[in-house]
Formats: structure tokens, sequence, C-alpha cells
């Protein structure tokens, strides 16, 4: 089996990254030119989102190509020269396989639009309801509503038929009920194996299963009929077998998913994955549920469910990939921390919260400096298709510009896409270019240059946090339980193996807060291993953790 659990993940979203030819879009030899950077600050893996043939609606999640790297990207010599340069630095190379759907410019969909019976079937195709007449496209299968808002059907008048697209109308879905689908998609990722990659992630995997019978959702949206569905246990163990990746780090990302399936997904006993991305953690400031509806988060939930996912997952033998930010997230510091007066204090207490947790932690570009959300005042900034579908949405409820703004800049996806800041220089030193999209608001004063000259800066938080993590087999193997659970200021838990004791404390207040049923002073003869304020007081400083360790 792969080792994960001692291991940390750094995400790369490589049209963000590092331009390296100057045209103002992140490329391959951009990361090349950043292993250096990545190698010392002590990551294991490199997960790198899609870099295949895309027309880019959703920027590489729609793939035209599985087989082929995108020419804005680079080469198949580029990414060959990549996974040889980064094995040489003792990193790993972590892809992303998006086999829910393919864009519709990929030749199987295609071949199914010129009528080609053999590739229809690898779509979901339906014929509409309340037809009228045999040409009448009639209404949508089901009132299934797409990830980026809209009906989940597109009606494609040269196949006669309504289509399935959970995401993107350009999006189409496979169906994975057609065993040749299974089996192409394995290839893919046997493909990618065979060039010498260590791990996958797999894109919204727990959406591939859809239900046996297409009925409208009654109580909501149709995500809960499509997640987790029939057989998916099943796909997965078949896909690790036939694609041989047994041995592979693997991370599903599970959408709308419960904690039972993630167990079943990550035991080591099913054969399936190594881990699992959940997301119920990062909902928590969602208005009823609604992504689109601004509030402010409700800690007593964000701790209740880290307790229930922490030491469920725990108890069952699954494992967790913990996380707070990634490119479809707003940035963690915006969100639950203070992105001006406690910036620093709070991007390190975010960090030491989850990384000292049981599971494997990932970092997002520009998280490891406090890099924070996009701060875009105008709807020209932005990009991304659910960002801008969701603005006109939210301006046809009747929200005025300003308010739909509001919203966009908490809330979009965008704002986790700006440029990674790599120094003071002309476009933070991402590319000699205007890049694709624009950068953050403080670029100038937030970036790599600064946060290497500063030995007490965020990302020197981060190293430490990655060596303890490699060091301590506490950390990576011990149990957790979790502590002060009726006090909404802090998340505290206790970590435990062969009598040793880290015990974490985080406060997630810009003001003092007091522990309710421990005092620091029961603490006096335990070691403080990370901490981000310089000594201890009686109480918690805004936004401090302190991590204190003893044996017994
Ligand atoms: C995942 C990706 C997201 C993409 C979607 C559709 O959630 O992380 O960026 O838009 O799947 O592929
Ligand atoms: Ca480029």
């Amino acid at each position: 089996m792969a080792d994960f659990k001692n291991k940390v993940v750094y995400q790369i979203y490589p049209k963000s990254f590092k331009d390296s030819n100057g045209d103002g879009i992140g490329d391959l030899r951009g990361v090349i030119d950043a292993l250096d950077y990545l190698a010392d600050m002590g990551v294991d893996y490199l997960w790198l989102t899609p870099f295949f043939v895309s027309p880019q609606k959703d920027n590489g999640y729609d793939i035209a190509d599985y087989l082929a790297i995108d020419p804005h990207f680079g080469t198949m010599d580029d990414f060959d020269a990549l996974v040889k340069a980064a094995d040489a630095k003792g990193l790993k190379i972590m892809l992303d396989m998006v086999l829910c759907h393919t864009s519709d410019q990929h030749a199987w969909f295609q071949r199914a639009l010129a009528g080609d019976a053999d590739y229809q079937r690898y779509y979901i195709l339906r014929d509409g309801c309340n037809k009228t007449c045999a040409d009448d496209p009639g209404e949508p299968p089901t009132n299934w509503q797409c990830a980026f808002g809209g009906s989940a059907w597109q009606w494609e008048p040269r196949l006669g038929k309504w289509y399935l697209h959970l995401h993107d109308v350009s999006q189409p879905d496979l169906d994975w009920t057609n065993p040749t689908v299974r089996d192409e998609l394995a290839k893919v990722v046997r493909f990618w194996k065979e060039r010498g990659v260590a791990g996958f992630r797999f894109d919204v995997i727990n959406l591939v299963a859809k239900p046996e019978v297409f009925a409208d959702d009654t109580q909501g949206l149709g995500r809960r009929l499509f997640a987790d569905g029939p057989h998916i246990h099943e796909y997965l163990q078949e896909l690790v077998r036939s694609a041989g990746i047994g041995d592979m780090v693997t991370v599903g990302e599970m959408a709308s998913t419960d904690l039972e399936n993630c167990i079943h997904y990550t035991r080591p006993a099913n054969h399936e994955l190594s881990m699992t991305f959940s997301f119920h953690h990062l909902k928590v400031d969602y208005k009823d549920g609604d992504k689109w509806a601004l509030m402010p988060p409700d800690m007593m939930r964000l701790k209740q469910l880290f307790a229930a996912w922490q030491t469920g997952m725990a108890k069952a033998g699954g494992w967790n990939a913990l996380f707070w930010c990634n490119h479809d997230q707003p940035r963690i510091v915006s969100r639950l921390g203070d992105d001006k007066e406690y910036r620093e204090a709070s991007a390190k207490m975010l960090a030491a919260c989850i990384h000292l947790m049981r599971g494997t932690p990932y970092i997002y570009q520009g998280e490891e400096l406090g890099m924070t959300n996009a701060g875009y005042t105008s709807i020209a900034d932005y990009r991304d298709v659910e960002s801008l579908n969701y603005y006109r949405i939210l301006r046809e409820q009747g929200k005025t510009e300003a308010e739909a703004l509001t919203i966009l800049t908490a809330r979009s996806r965008d704002n986790g896409r700006t440029p990674m800041q790599w120094s003071a220089g002309p476009y933070a030193g991402f590319s000699t270019k205007e890049p694709w999209i624009p950068l953050a608001k403080n670029h100038a004063t937030i970036h790599v240059e600064a946060a290497q000259r500063d030995e007490d800066s965020i990302l020197a938080f981060y190293r430490r946090l990655i060596q303890l993590r490699h060091e301590m087999p506490i950390i990576a193997e011990g149990d957790i339980r979790f502590i002060e659970e009726d006090n909404p200021d802090v998340i505290a838990y206790e970590r435990t193996w062969q009598g040793e004791q880290l015990t974490v404390l985080c406060n997630f207040r810009p003001t003092d807060v007091h522990l309710r049923h421990l005092s620091l002073q029961d603490f006096a003869d335990a070691q403080k291993l990370l901490g981000n304020y310089p000594g201890r007081e009686e109480c918690l400083r805004p936004y401090e953790v302190l991590a204190l360790y003893r044996q017994a």
C-alpha cells in the first residue's frame, strides 16, 4: 500500500501557478521552475489539476482528449521532464482524472452526435417529458439541476434526445453502466500510471453512478439521488483492479457524500481509495445550505462536523483528506480568519488546526503565503463559468449589481484562482505579460520572496508543520478526541499514541478567549511544540494556536 499517512500533498492549479513563456497562462515548465521552492517546503506529493486538451470552458475539467496535453500548458516532453525533475527532488506527481464527464468536444461525444450508436451509449440520453409529437423536445426528463445553475439536461436536436450534464452544458456525463465506458476510462488511468505518476485525484467520482430510475427529486435539486449512487463501490473496486492502481495514492472528490460511504471508500480492506475529500465543513457559512446566500460561519456546526468525521473515520479505519482550500474554494484566511489585522496569526492557526488532525493534509498553492480572496470589484474581473452564471441568476432574482458582487466577492471560485504571488515584481512574478485572470489586490506585499526573508512567516510555519508530520508518529498515527466541545470560540483536540499526548488548542476569535474545561496551567509540564505567538499566557490570544506535547 502506498505511503500517505505521514505525507503532505501540495495542490497546483497550473493555469495560475507559474508562466514560463510569457503568454499570461501558467504551464508545466513553470511548475518545473518552481520545484526547488516546493522541495524546500518539504511537501511529498504534487497534485496537478487537469492540463489535458480542453476547450477550457471549465478550466480543463472539460476534457477533449485524456491522453494529450493542451498546448497552453506544454507538451508530453514537458510532462515527462516534470515527472523526472520532480522525482530527482523526492517529489511525486498526482494527476487529476475527470471520469464523470467529458467535454462535448471529445471524440466520443462528437461520434455520438454524428450518429454512431455505440458512442451514443457512452452518454446519458433520454426523451423529454410531456412531448406533444415525435419531434417535440418536450420538457427536461427530470427536475435535476446542474452544479453551475439551471437544468442538468440539454436538448440536442442532432440526437433527438436530452443529454445529462451535472456540471456545465459543455460537460456531458458518461454512462458508467456501460462496461465499455468503464474499460476506456481504466485505460486512461493506466496510461498515466505508465508515464510515471504516483497517484490520482478522482474528480466528483461519487457522482458517476446514477440512479436506476430517473425521477424528479421531490425534496431538492437531485444531488441526493445521484451522489454515492448504486454500484459506486463496485465501480471503484473495478477501476482500481483494471487500471492496476491498488498500490498508488488515490483521493476521491466526494460531492454531497456521507460518513458511512467515505468509510467504505477508504477502508484498506475494500481496495477502493486511499482517502476522500468531503465538503460539509466548508458549507457552515452557507445560509440554508445555499452557497449564494451569505451567513457568518456556524462554529458549533464546524466543530461537530470535525468531531464526527475525525472520530467516525478513526473508529472504522477510514482515512480523511484534510483541507481548507482548493481551486473551487474561497481563501480560508478571508473566510474563517482575518485577512487584515490578524492575517498572519489566523493563517497559521488555521493551518495547524487541520495539519495536526488525523488524515493527510493538502496545501493549495498560495495558502502557505496566507494569500487572500481576490478583492475583485467588477464582474469583468471574473472568469469562472459558475461565477458568471450565478451572477446572472442573482441579478435575475432581483439582486442589485452591488449585492450580487458582494456575494461573488465572498463565494466565487476565482478567489482561489488568482495568479500565485512569487515576488513584488511585475505581475507578482507570475508572468511577464498580463495574466489570464487579474491578480489579487494585495499582491505587492504578500509573496514568496517576502515570506522567504522572514523566519517567522506563514511559509516557515507550514514548513514546520510538514516536518512535524514527517517526524512524529503521533500526528500520522495517533488517536483523536475532541475537547471543549461546548465552546464556540475554539476548536480543541487531543491526539494520543503510545503514551504520548498532543493537545491542540485553536482560537477562532479576534479576541482573547478562555477555555471552559481546561486551564493552560494544567499544561505547565508540557512542551510547546508549536504556536503562533511568543510564550504562553493564561488565555488564548486572538487567533492563537498552541500545540502542547507530553509523554505520560
Ligand atoms: C470538481 C472540480 C471543479 C469542476 C467540477 C466539474 O468539483 O474540482 O473545478 O468544475 O468538478 O468537473
Ligand atoms: Ca505559459
